[in-house]
């Protein structure tokens, strides 16, 4: 990057607030998708004021710039695709101010998720979504992929908490969005729109959530099935009773041969689980709920229930469910587990029929796909096992991932449930948003006229998406 823009940074920030590092351009160039692309520069501001000035610099400059929170997205929103300015947020990580009565918290948007809920906490309440990388991920980035996680089947996903925020544009007007209300009918809700806007429409720095009571009392029970048919009637069922799980985890048999092989059989050796959690004020309502999940669970034909109290016990089943990714990984030598389809969203009751053309489609394209997540709300994720320096490999994938959403737009689902568009997403996110993509474009248009915010993504993404890949294959590099 030009010295003399690098000075310009340097006014605002200070020596200690950027990097022009090799190393630091090429590890910025990663997020967890499968693509790769360095920056020119990695700047991490500390106030909202400073990054309406990195703005400023941006507009007059052209000069590409992508907000980043800790890069656990899985499908390219973070990669600097076109090198430019990477807004690394991580110094921006306060919880500003807890209102309890209000229900509300104001925080920064590089505070770690884990972080922000161990704050709440003190005070009995919670910020709920829940993802997989809790203790990693930060608020910004959830709200700029409208991430969520185990419960978002009983609470909701991130959008459903953002009572308001600050956003610098893309020309360095500061705009605070939304408002500290729990109610707002107000107009145009901005504050919403940057949910799921990938950096594309500004740089969120600050967020007001709503924040909710923290239940006293949660229990897990861990239902083993012949089938993943059952398990989905299994899943279908306890919601039908009706009774709202805290969160309810599936594993193909895929995942669970995984998981066992790589951290040491902490699953019962079955075709599918379901991992059902129930939280709630008292000791007798877990046990009332609990006892509803047994009773469906052995209703739909499981061949194991295992209910349990005990945290540690609790927490190996979490912990293996969360393994699934990397423990694919050890599943066959040389392979790997990569993010190419992957948190497809489907209708609950379409679950089974969604899973069994997942296993159809692998067993067609001759590649290996472990599928898992977050049932009870229809997310699936669908990990696949990839030799990752072989082209053919790679191009039978895709076509599988092809297959794949469109299975799940005939379900009537979407490509993305949790983790936001990027690149990977792209060719299928236009398909499923083709009424909204001229009226997408138009807002994209008004918001950043000079293109600089994250571009080259969503729907301005051209191309194949076997591009720039992370892995050792010279024919997508
Ligand atoms: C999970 C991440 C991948 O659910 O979303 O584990
Ligand atoms: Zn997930």
């Amino acid at each position: 990057m030009d010295e003399r823009i690098i000075g310009r940074i340097e006014k605002i920030v200070g020596k200690e607030g950027y990097s022009v590092k090799t190393a630091d351009l090429y590890a910025y160039g990663f997020d967890a998708s499968i693509f790769h692309s360095a920056p020119d520069i990695v700047v991490q501001p500390r106030t909202t004021e400073q990054v309406s000035e990195i703005m400023k610099i941006a507009s007059e400059e052209r000069i590409p710039v992508v907000p980043r929170g800790a890069g656990t997205g899985l499908c390219g929103s973070a990669v600097p695709i076109k090198g430019g300015i990477v807004l690394a947020m991580q110094r921006m990580n306060r919880v500003l101010r807890v209102s309890v009565e209000d229900l509300w918290v104001d925080v920064e948007a590089g505070c770690v998720y884990d972080d922000l809920n161990r704050e709440l906490s003190k005070h009995g309440f919670f910020f709920p979504p829940s993802p997989g990388s809790a203790e990693a991920c930060q608020v910004g980035g959830m709200v700029a992929t409208n991430a969520s996680g185990m419960r978002a089947v009983k609470y909701g996903a991130t959008r459903d908490f953002v009572l308001g925020l600050t956003f610098v544009r893309a020309d360095g007007e500061i705009v605070r969005a939304g408002t500290r209300t729990i109610k707002d009918s107000s107009g145009y809700q901005l504050a919403r729109l940057m949910c799921g806007s990938e950096g594309t429409l500004g740089v969120i720095t600050e967020i007001t959530f709503k924040i909710t009571t923290k239940p006293k009392k949660s229990a897990s029970c861990l239902c083993g099935f012949d089938t993943v048919d059952a398990a989905g009637r299994c899943i279908a069922g306890i919601i039908a009773r009706p009774l709202i799980p805290a969160s309810c985890e599936l594993l193909d048999s895929v995942s669970i041969e995984a998981v066992n092989k790589a951290r040491g059989n902490p699953l019962p050796d079955c075709k599918a689980i379901c991992i059902v959690e129930v939280d709630g004020e008292t000791d007798e309502v877990i046990r009332r709920d609990l006892k509803i999940v047994e009773e469906v669970a052995g209703e739909t034909g499981a061949v194991s229930v295992t209910p349990s109290f005990d945290s540690k016990e609790i927490a190996r089943w979490t912990d293996a469910r969360k393994s699934v990714m990397t423990s694919l990984s050890a599943l066959k030598p040389g392979y790997s587990s990569v993010s190419l389809a992957d948190d497809m969203g489907v209708p609950v009751s379409k679950v089974p029929d969604a899973v069994r053309a997942f296993q159809e489609i692998a067993a067609r394209n001759r590649v290996t796909i472990a599928t898992y997540g977050h049932a009870s709300d229809g997310n699936l994720h669908t990990k696949m096992l990839i030799d990752p320096t072989d082209k053919d490999e790679w191009e039978r994938g895709v076509k599988a991932v092809d297959e794949i959403f469109d299975v799940c737009i005939e379900l009537g689902g979407t490509v993305t449930g949790e983790h936001g568009v990027g690149i990977s997403k792209a060719p299928n996110y236009m398909k499923e948003r083709e009424s909204e993509l001229s009226s997408i474009i138009a807002i994209k248009k008004a918001m950043d006229p000079l293109n600089i915010l994250n571009p080259g993504k969503m729907e301005q993404w051209r191309g194949p998406i076997l591009t720039r890949l992370r892995y050792p294959c010279k024919e997508f590099a």
